[in-house]
């Protein structure tokens, strides 16, 4: 059996204070993680560059004490192993090579041709693994089809994901190519990180909550389905967390549908409806309001009390609903873990 409290929480077990870890933990709040990327240049230099890379997953640790570390990446490095042009512009966000025609998709490479690319990603999950302190657990991570998916078809992010449910609509038949594509590269590349030394996986579907009814069991659900599925059949061993975000509704049943063994909660839904309709089913992660690292006082002390006594009877592993945003402060990450952690 495992001392790690997230591999705990994972495997089904309450605990009295759950464990903690945050998305995007490693960012531009901190001072250490500019420096850092100021020295790599730029931040798809960091991503490429293992040393690098490596440091800023540990820094938060070092800081903060978290009990899980995410490997630090990003999902849109996997469209770029598959060819796809990838810039960020600064200030702005992401910039990649459209796909709307067949002749867009077919230079695209297949899903076993995308590991030389990766494998400075790989590389960074072996350092980390190596310097880990021994209680914290490695999570490594990719974004689920229909997300990544969304910035391909768009070559940016989106508001409203209109161009891809354009597709999806339009010419369907492609679509469905990319998502396959995807799915199967995603296997492979979740597989490598595995491999490396990931002891957990998160799968991030952080536009699932545009895909409604039957679009979202097809392109949000199935495909969940078919990663944790042939992951599950090489590694048994290793968690899968998934993360539909805004799913609403949709988180219900979202374990038992996919076979994940944890639903990470984005802030829109109430601690206590998720108690009831998906904690009843197993693991959940969440869900405090990332505007809560900004403001911090009374107002975040009240908030992760209320989280933490509403999730205390059944597994759960303490989180925001979403990433931390630039404008946080350190001392209010520091001020949510002293809460949560307090003799209750
Ligand atoms: O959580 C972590 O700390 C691990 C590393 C990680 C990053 N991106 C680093 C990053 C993870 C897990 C991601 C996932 C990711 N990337 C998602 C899914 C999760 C989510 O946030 O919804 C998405 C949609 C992306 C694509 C992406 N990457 C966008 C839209 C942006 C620009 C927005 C922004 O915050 O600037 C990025 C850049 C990015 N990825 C940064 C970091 C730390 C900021 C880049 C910088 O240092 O300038």
């Amino acid at each position: 059996m495992t001392n790690k409290s997230i591999l705990k929480a994972l495997n089904g077990e309450t605990q009295a204070v759950p464990p903690i870890w945050m998305m995007r933990q490693a960012g531009r709040y901190l001072p250490e993680y500019k420096a850092t990327r100021a020295q790599a240049g730029d931040f798809l230099s960091l991503c490429y560059t293992p040393d690098l890379a490596a440091e800023v997953t540990l820094q938060p640790i070092r800081r903060f004490g978290f009990d899980a570390a995410i490997l630090f990446a990003d999902i849109l490095l996997l469209p770029q192993a598959l060819g796809a042009d990838l810039w960020f512009v600064t200030g702005e966000g992401p910039r990649l090579s459209t796909i709307t025609s067949d002749a867009d998709f077919a230079p695209l490479k297949g899903k076993d041709d995308i590991h030389e690319t990766l494998a400075p990603v790989y590389e960074t999950v072996k350092i980390v693994a190596r310097e880990l302190p021994k209680e914290t657990t490695f999570i490594g991570f990719a974004g689920a089809p229909w997300t990544v998916a969304t910035y391909m078809i768009a070559g940016r992010g989106t508001p409203d994901q209109g161009p891809a449910h354009a597709l999806r609509e339009g010419n369907n038949a492609l679509f469905e190519k990319i998502i396959d594509l995807l799915t199967v590269s995603t296997i492979e590349y979740l597989d490598m990180q595995i491999k490396a030394g990931a002891e957990v996986v998160k799968i991030f579907d952080s536009w699932a909550g545009s895909l409604k009814g039957d679009a979202f069991e097809k392109y949000a659900v199935a495909p969940a389905r078919k990663i944790t599925t042939e992951l599950k059949k090489r590694h048994p061993n290793v968690p899968i967390i998934g993360f539909p975000r805004e799913a609403g509704e949709g988180y219900i049943g979202f374990h038992a549908k996919t076979g994940v063994d944890c639903v990470a909660l984005d802030n829109s839904v109430s601690p206590e409806w998720a108690a009831a309709n998906v904690q009843k089913d197993g693991c959940v992660q969440g869900n405090l309001k990332p505007s809560h690292m900004v403001t911090g006082g009374q107002g975040l002390i009240d908030e992760v009390r209320h989280i933490r006594e509403t999730f205390s009877k059944g597994p759960h592993i303490f989180n925001l609903g979403h990433g931390i945003t630039p404008d946080a402060d350190p001392d209010n990450v520091t001020l949510m873990i002293e809460t949560l952690r307090e003799t209750v």
